[in-house]
């Protein structure tokens, strides 16, 4: 088993957020504390207020100072945030823009989101088995500009009376290069394939998307490029999922199409994401982690939430942050021992099966990683 040769303490800013995030956090934080005591590392952990959180406390989403503290962290470690209760203010207020101002402002231009299938809870999709057994596609989607964040964008009374709105889609040459790169460096180490998706046939963005992604496939000739369109890649996604390795998309299509890749997968308690500013895993680059589920605020604080889309992010940093890919494969190996062993949160249940708390299921996290190293001293 690798151990950390550096023992440079890590700075990770802690945003717990709202509904369940706090529950699952302080979880993963037992799990961070496992790799302390087990593998050598240190961690300096901060904790800051985001989302309902921070506007019950501060009145806005996130406030400056927590955004300073998550640009100077080696990474952040992010919870779930939103709740009924915040769900009548202006947008501008709303709990989501904490987290699409952290990524505006930390550059977190490239957003990885797994989907990975687990053989144990192929009958927890609404696809036929076969048809996800071994899934396993990484969608990149561009998540600092698109519609997101063009201006023009407007909700007014126009000229002649009517109420009207608009958005902008705006991508630059260099917005699409440098996710484009991203995708192409992570299908290196994986099948080596890239599908790149837009609406090149309707949208003028979609066609420099597809002009862009084909010069940077041409800095990679081992990685096979395919283009596909959007729609057709939602309808893919559903006949035919294993056709794909890596997506790279924009940030509304990676929206959409996430949502839809983590659902086959009928495992979205257990799925991580990573939004970083490129591939770097030296921590000196901005990162930010976070499970792909919300806040569930109807089972907060009921213990029923499952801490493993947070505890596999806390490894996505040890992969893409903390330069410890080692480390990384024993929490993913423990994860999976775990789930093959039955032990459930009822998310992940089948009717009528016991299930575990938020804590027990860490606790079974835990023990499976002692199980898996013998060696360490804790
Ligand atoms: C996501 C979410 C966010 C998004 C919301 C909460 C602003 O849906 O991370 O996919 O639209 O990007
Ligand atoms: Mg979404």
């Amino acid at each position: 088993m690798v151990a950390v040769s550096d023992s440079r303490a890590f700075r990770v800013l802690v945003l717990p957020g709202d509904g369940i995030g706090p529950e699952i956090i302080s979880q993963t934080l037992r799990v961070m504390r496992w790799f302390e005591a087990a593998r050598g590392f240190r961690f300096e952990v901060v904790e800051g207020l985001a989302g309902g959180a921070s506007i019950d406390a501060t009145g806005e989403p996130i406030t400056q100072a927590v955004v300073d503290q998550a640009v100077a962290s080696d990474a952040v470690l992010f919870g779930a945030v939103g709740g009924p209760k915040w769900d009548a203010l202006p947008r501008a207020r709303r709990p989501e823009m904490g987290i699409l101002r952290l990524r505006q402002t930390m550059d977190l231009y490239a957003n990885l989101r797994p989907a990975v299938c687990f053989d144990e809870l192929l009958d927890a999709s609404a696809v036929k088995p076969e048809l996800i057994a071994g899934l396993d596609i990484m969608i990149v989607r561009e998540a600092t500009a698109g519609v997101y964040f063009s201006l023009p964008r407007a909700n007014e009374t126009g000229p002649d009376g009517q109420r009207r709105a608009y958005d902008t889609q705006a991508y630059t040459e260099a917005e699409i290069a440098r996710v484009c790169r991203t995708a192409f460096e992570l299908a290196r180490g994986r099948s080596g394939r890239v599908c790149s998706v837009d609406k090149a046939n309707v949208m003028e963005t979609g066609a420099l998307w597809r002009t862009v992604a084909t010069e940077v496939g041409a800095q990679y000739p081992d990685v096979a490029l395919s283009h596909m369109y959007a729609d057709n890649c939602a309808m893919q996604l559903v006949r035919r999922p294993k056709q794909f390795d890596v997506i790279v998309t924009d940030n509304l299509f990676g929206d959409i199409l996430s949502d839809a890749a983590a659902a086959l997968t009928g495992s979205l308690g257990l799925l991580p994401s990573a939004s970083l500013a490129g591939l770097d895993h030296t921590g000196r680059s901005r990162a930010l982690y976070e499970p792909i589920h919300g806040s569930a605020p109807d089972i907060a604080g009921t213990g029923k939430a499952n801490p493993i889309g947070t505890i596999l992010s806390f490894g996505m940093a040890l992969r893409h942050s903390f330069n410890a890919p080692g480390a990384a494969d024993l929490l993913e190996q423990a994860v999976r021992r775990v789930v093959a062993s039955g032990v459930r949160t009822p998310d992940i249940a089948a009717p009528g099966v016991a299930a575990v708390s938020t804590i027990q299921m860490t606790d079974a996290v835990l023990a499976a990683l002692d199980t898996l190293s013998p060696d360490a001293k804790r």
